[in-house]
Parts: structure tokens; sequence; C-alpha cells
């Protein structure tokens, strides 16, 4: 927005209007994409001087730069800036390239992102960078897994399968008491319902290829910096040569204008279905912290101010083709990985052989939802028919 605001606004207003300049385009309501690369200077002299506005496409067009504005306005006061990556997954990546380096050492939560893992296990471990894994439940105690080199900790709030809750503002207490830099993919509340930075992170992550978005169809990430981080975050980017496709950066500014009400939906619905489920006879236990009944409850209750359409749930034990009667049977949830676009999805996934720190053991086949913008009573009635298929199977 050109003009500036009289007193500080609201969230919803924040995201209709961050990052928008129309007089800067002929007054039009949102930035041209621009597809670039080079751009030309004026004279010798200015070529000499890299006298120009903008240097090259990689570096930035209006249509990057506006989103790069829109999300620092979204985040708040505690954001220096932000990077802009192409997807999710490479801004975990760059985030964690920006703070560590051979010889150091980061701790990482047990219930990360599993690709997550698979770039420490990976390509962390051949650059001589040692990753230790943390029960997310640890709190205060993480103090006794910091060595003289531990850069960072790395934290993920609710885990995106499993929905443990992390203590964030205890583990960022301890980590800085230790000289460490706390890292958190933010993907789960965004900082419309977890405000990251203010709450000790000094970078948070987010798949915009989720809430962003909205809509399933970019790919994009992004990573906001406090002031302590924003130089290493935009070295490692620039020397990476990363950025994001023009039409993906416009498509995530558009994703950002309705991204309030989306989320509202997605939050109300996803509880009610979640409350729903956990009525049912075929269920065990409904992992969403929202719930009074989740032991992150009290955590989520006091750090976070709402919840987006991501949880899990565990069946009672059954045969395996009940389970997969009751995926097949239902017509509104897509069978499919990624989140956060208005339909509605559903996944089976068992995190038992990959986690080394905590053992994943919830005594019967677990579901992943992510519950869209349809009418929840449609879903429910969905639902319903799918365990009915599930009893018949079974
Ligand atoms: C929690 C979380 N973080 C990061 C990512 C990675 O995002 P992307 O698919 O855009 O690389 C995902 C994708 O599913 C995710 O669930």
């Amino acid at each position: 927005m050109t003009k500036k605001p009289k007193t500080p606004h609201k969230m919803e207003t924040r995201l209709v209007n961050a990052g928008r300049d129309p007089q800067a385009h002929h007054g039009f309501v949102n930035p041209p994409v621009y597809h670039a690369s080079t751009v030309l200077y004026p004279t010798a002299e200015d070529q000499v001087a890299h006298r120009s506005r903008y240097q090259y496409g990689r570096r930035g067009t209006p249509t990057s730069e506006a989103l790069e504005n829109a999300l620092r306005e979204i985040e708040g006061e505690a954001c220096a800036g932000v990077a802009l990556l192409p997807s999710g997954l490479a801004a975990i990546s760059t985030a964690l390239l920006a703070v560590a380096g051979s010889g150091d050492h980061i701790l990482v939560t047990d219930s990360v992102y599993r690709p997550t893992r698979t770039f420490c296990d990976g390509v962390f471990k051949r650059l001589g960078v040692e990753t230790t894994y943390f029960d997310p439940l640890i709190g205060t105690d993480i103090a006794k897994l910091f060595k003289p080199n531990t850069r960072a900790v790395f934290t993920e709030a609710p885990g995106s399968q499993s929905f443990e809750m992390q203590d964030i503002p205890a583990i960022a207490k301890v980590a800085h008491h230790n000289g460490a830099l706390v890292l958190m993919d933010n993907t789960w509340a965004t900082p419309l319902y977890f405000n990251a930075l203010d709450k000790g992170v000094d970078l948070s992550i987010q798949a915009g290829t989720k809430y962003i978005g909205g809509h399933s169809d970019i790919m994009f990430g992004c990573v906001s910096a406090n002031a302590k981080t924003l130089p290493a975050l935009k070295n490692t980017v620039n020397s990476l040569g990363l950025c994001v496709g023009p039409d993906d950066a416009f498509l995530a500014l558009r994703g950002l204008r309705t991204m309030g009400v989306r989320l509202a939906q997605h939050y109300a619905s996803g509880l009610r279905i979640a409350r729903w489920l956990a009525e049912r006879p075929e269920v065990q236990r409904v992992l969403h912290p929202g719930l009074e009944s989740d032991p992150g409850h009290a955590l989520w209750k006091r750090d976070f101010t709402g919840a987006s359409g991501l949880f899990s749930f565990v069946l009672k034990p059954m045969p395996e083709k009940a389970v997969y009667a009751f995926m097949d049977e239902l017509a509104l949830f897509g069978m499919g990985y990624s989140w956060g676009g208005f339909e509605s999805l559903v996944i089976l996934f068992d995190c038992s052989e990959y986690r080394t720190a905590t053992q994943w053991a919830p005594g019967g086949p677990t579901l992943r939802m992510h519950i869209g913008l349809e009418d929840p009573d449609d879903l429910i009635a969905d639902l319903e028919r799918g365990f009915a298929a599930m009893k018949t199977a079974g």
C-alpha cells in the first residue's frame, strides 16, 4: 500500500493490502507478471556502476518484490526480510545451509517433515554437519543435547503427520542461551496463527505450496528472517542462485489475499470433523492440538491463535483391506501428498521406520486428513459412507 496506515492494521487488512502499490503499475490493482532475466542499462556508465533499480531477473523483479514485501508485512515487526524459494523443501534446505556448515552440529525434532531428515542425513552429513534428532516433547531438557558446536535447532510444531506440539518459546530460550539459532517449519499454522519470529524463532519457513498458494497449483517456499539471520539467508540464496518463477510468485501473491478467510474455514471445518471423528467407534484417537483431549492442547492454546485443516487420526486395529475400502469409498477426499489447497485429502502413513529419537507406535492404522473448503456436512456424509465400506470389508 502506498498510503501509510494511521493505526496498525489487523491481519485480514494486511493480507489485502500488503505489498500492493497500484500507482506504481498505472493504477492496476495487482502488479504485472515480469518474465525476465536480462535488465538493460540506459548508459555505459550505468552498466559499469550497476546503477539500476533491478539488476537481473534472478535477483528480483517488481513481481517477486511485491510478494517479498507482502510476506514481510504479514510476518510482522520482528521480520527483517523474506527470501523466496522454488519450493517448501528448498526453503528448508536453504535456511539450514544459511546457519550451519562443516564441523557444526544441529538439533532436529524427530517429528520433522521427512524430506528435511533426508537433507540432514544426506547432504548435511556429506558436508560434515552432524544432526541429533530430539523428542518433540523435550521442552527445556533440550539443554542436555547442546554441544560446543551446536549452531541451530530445527523445529516444526505440530509435526505435520504425528501432530506433537513443541514448546517453541522454551526451546528458543535454551537455544539462544547456548548461542544457537532456532529454525521452524511454520507451514501448518502460518504467521496468521503462530507469530514465530515474535516467539523466539530466528528463521521461519513456510511451504508456500500449502496455504499461501491455497489452490494446489504452485511450487513455492519462503523463509522469513529476523535482523540477526537475514544477511546469512540472503547470501545463501544469492550464492545458490535460487529464485521463484514469475507465475508462481504472482499466484502466491493472489493466494495471500484470501488466505485469512480460507484458513478460518479450514480451521472451523477441520476442528468440527476432528471432533466428529473422535466420537466414531472405529477411531482410537484423533491427533489434533485444537482438541481439548490432545496432549499438546495446552501449548497450542497458549501460543497459537488457530489451527489449519490438517490433522491425523488413529483407527482401531483392523485389516489393511478395511482401511483401503474406507479410503477408496471416499468421493470428496483425494488421495495425494501435499495439502493446504481448497480440496480435501487423505493419506495412510506410518512414521515408525524412520524415527530415531522416539518410537512411533500409535496402535492402529493412521490416516492424515486435510479438510478443504467443501461444506463439512458433505464431508461428514462422505466419511460415513467410507466407514460403512470399512465395516463391509473388515
Ligand atoms: C510440513 C511441510 N514442510 C515442507 C514441505 C515441503 O514443501 P514443498 O512440497 O513445497 O517442497 C511439506 C510438503 O508436504 C510439508 O508438509
